[in-house]
């Protein structure tokens, strides 16, 4: 499901690049402009709910700023909506995943009781780079009892392969950069 040349050109036009952040030598790839602007954002979320082949009966929004995006995916699909957030911020009781990090290991969860046997399950983030994050995640959602159907991804940066960590999973990205 390749997005057209058209909507390729759009979607990076709204996508800022910001040198030297958070540190020397990163390209931030900011999405707020595309966010700002109605029609763009509205596209977006199209866009990443037609990675779903199938019914789908939760999206998973990993925090931060694939809350963003997932929580108007889930609405489009009539689907509900289940945040993975940093350690220590859901209220009920847990699973985790950690994974390693440039410097160091994150650690995210999901509540326990998020899935029932054998749900299926969109996976929405805004980047893949080293594909830490949402390995983490599919592995949170099988943990749980529920089938990731497939992961959709706003962009993806290529040259951190993090593809190679996925290879079991269904990744549909718009962006390629
Ligand atoms: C960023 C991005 C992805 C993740 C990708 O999240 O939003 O979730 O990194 O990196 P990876 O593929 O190397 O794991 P981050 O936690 O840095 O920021 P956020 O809280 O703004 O989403
Ligand atoms: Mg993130």
């Amino acid at each position: 499901s390749a997005i057209s040349a058209a909507d390729h050109e759009l979607l990076l036009s709204y996508i800022r690049d910001v040198p030297d952040w958070p540190e020397p030598g990163v390209m931030f790839k900011d999405i707020t402009p595309l966010l700002r602007q109605p029609d763009v954002f509205a596209k977006t979320v199209d866009l990443l709910a037609a990675a779903a082949d199938g019914p789908i009966d939760a999206v998973v929004g990993i925090e931060a700023r694939g809350f963003i995006l997932g929580a108007p995916v889930a609405n489009r699909l009539g689907a509900g909506f289940v945040p993975v957030r940093k350690e220590g911020k859901l209220p009920s009781d847990t699973s985790s995943a950690s994974y390693e990090l440039e410097y160091g290991q994150a650690t995210i969860e999901v509540h326990r009781d998020a899935f029932t046997d054998g749900e299926r399950v969109l996976i929405v983030d805004d980047v893949l780079a080293t594909g830490g994050t949402v390995r983490a995640t599919v592995d949170l959602v099988r943990a749980a009892g529920a089938e990731v159907a497939a992961v959709s991804i706003l962009m993806e940066l290529g040259f951190l392969h993090g593809r190679k960590k996925l290879l079991d999973v269904d990744v549909h990205v718009l962006l390629s950069l």
